[in-house]
């Protein structure tokens, strides 16, 4: 199928680049799930912590103990993600996009088969270390599909086919909120069977990605092959004019020979990634410091809170919101842009902040009025995490960085973001003890921040080719600090900071 376009590369979706981006795209909905999957039964599974150790020796755990081992379930799933975040870059400089991702498939079947046979074997080490796994297996994903998708993307649709990652993430978060339902896999006997179950979609797509084509970068950047790369992208076009798609690439690859292999420390090291690999970095910080994931841990208990009945359906209706805007910032990304999207998603919870409406719901009590208006916040809160710092930093590592140094930058963008996953998750709780529903003027702080930063510093990458924003870097490294920024193709580079004070 081919789109005509006002840009000036033609949009080409074949069969069989969608049966490729759909197929790396389960391992978002894994993330998601397995991202969502605790939370329904938690109740049930900390009474078989208890349990356990009555059988085991005798007496039962303490509530203080379970909740410590609880917590420490919860937190190993984001420690594991961090190193999983940074395995991606050897794992696929050494197996390739498509390798890695069945490899990759292996921790999910191991660590689904320590949680699904953790209730049999009676051990609740089985349910941490199976947990441990798979944050491992989900960190990996997290770069992975980003990776392998971007790269198969015509230049054109790249935003667009970036964003199936966050649509991944949350239908898989929804899926797991309505089987943790107690009526379906979320009762005391079936709770195993509700982790477990990741194994499945692993299977599936070990045995689709043997029908999948490696990424044509990867062949003729990292391995020469020119031959099977145009095969490959003739395949994924859909038609035999990818001249310019090789061309791009050979440059690229032209590049990158006369490059030493870009490590981490690297990325810090050169003035032309330091720019960009602060730019991925913070606007990672900024999906994960918006605060989105203390609605999405505590979304129930707020809900309870609030005076809402039947809080289990509300924290559905908040699945059913999120996945509803990733798909309008689908369609927005490669009309608006990413810089655009990215500066609305951040100011409005400004105005959605769920604080002062929360704030009233604890000191008054349940007024009914009071409670819907901290639904209504949470939901607009949601609502516009979703059209930008929700689907746009994962891509933005992929996007910023040519070939040589991609791999290096996903790997820390990833990393960055599981580790502040994780601090939220830890520290949460203690803040919403310090502060109260406060809690979350510290999340609008940090969001006008991130806005602030998002308007001086982040170029707009719609409709530009990996080479021509790599470049772009170079450039306004080159030009030094007297030179005011440049427009490039559809974007404007940003200023260095130097540039910026020369300016004033
Ligand atoms: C992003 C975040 C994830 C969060 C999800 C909510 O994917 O990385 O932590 O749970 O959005 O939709």
């Amino acid at each position: 199928i081919c789109i005509p376009s006002s840009l000036s590369q033609r949009k080409q979706i074949t069969r069989h680049l969608l049966f490729c981006v759909s197929t790396a795209v389960i391992g978002s909905l894994q993330f998601g799930y397995n991202t969502g999957v605790i939370n329904a039964p938690y109740e049930k599974v900390q009474a078989f912590f208890k349990n356990a150790s009555l059988e085991r020796y005798g007496k039962a755990m303490d509530d203080c103990s379970v909740t410590v081992l609880w917590n420490f379930a919860v937190a190993v799933f984001s420690a594991g993600g961090m190193v999983g975040a940074l395995g991606v870059s050897p794992l696929v400089n050494k197996f390739g996009r498509r390798k890695s991702m069945i490899l990759c498939n292996t921790l999910a079947l191991i660590g689904g088969g320590l949680m699904g046979l953790s209730g049999a074997c009676r051990s609740y080490e089985m349910v941490i270390l199976g947990r441990l796994v798979i944050g491992v297996f989900c960190g990996l994903y997290t770069g992975l599909t980003p990776m392998y998708v971007g790269e198969l993307a015509p230049t054109a649709l790249r935003g667009a086919f970036g964003t199936l990652h966050q649509l991944g993430t949350v239908i898989g978060i929804l899926i797991a909120q309505i089987l943790g339902l107690e009526e379906l896999l979320g009762s005391q006997a079936l709770w195993p069977l509700l982790l477990a179950l990741t194994v499945l979609p692993a299977v599936l797509q070990s045995v689709l990605l043997l029908f999948c084509s490696e990424s044509p970068r990867y062949l003729l950047i990292n391995l020469q092959q020119e031959a099977e790369a145009l095969k490959v992208l003739v395949r994924l076009r859909g038609h035999e004019d990818v001249e310019e798609d090789i061309q791009e690439m050979k440059d690229e690859a032209e590049k990158m020979a006369m490059e030493t292999k870009v490590s981490v420390l690297e990325l810090f090291r050169k003035s032309s990634y330091r720019q960009p690999i602060i730019i991925a970095i913070v606007m990672n910080l900024s999906q994960q410091l918006s605060g989105i994931n203390a609605v999405f841990y505590y979304s129930t208990e707020i809900f309870i809170s609030a005076g809402v009945t039947q809080p289990v359906f509300a924290t559905i209706g908040v699945g059913i919101v999120n996945t509803l805007c990733t798909v309008i910032s689908l369609f927005l990304v490669e009309r608006a842009g990413r810089r655009t999207l990215q500066m609305i998603g951040l100011g409005v919870p400004r105005s959605t902040n769920p604080a002062p409406p929360l704030h009233a719901v604890f000191v008054q009590g349940q007024t009914s009025v009071v409670s819907y208006l901290a639904i209504l916040a949470i939901f607009g809160f949601v609502a516009s995490f979703e059209v930008g710092p929700g689907p746009i930093p994962w891509f933005i590592a992929t996007e910023l960085f040519a070939q040589g140094a991609r791999p290096a930058a996903v790997a820390v963008g990833g990393c960055t973001n599981w580790t502040a996953n994780f601090l939220v998750g830890l520290s949460f709780r203690t803040l919403l003890g310090l502060c109260g529903p406060y809690v979350f003027i510290i999340f609008f702080i940090l969001l006008v921040l991130f806005f602030l930063f998002t308007y001086f510093w982040v170029p707009e990458t719609r409709g530009r080719t990996f080479e021509d924003i790599a470049t772009g870097f170079e450039k306004a490294v080159a030009s030094g600090p007297s030179q005011p920024s440049q427009t490039r193709g559809v974007g404007t580079l940003p200023l260095s900071p130097t540039e910026k004070v020369a300016m004033v």
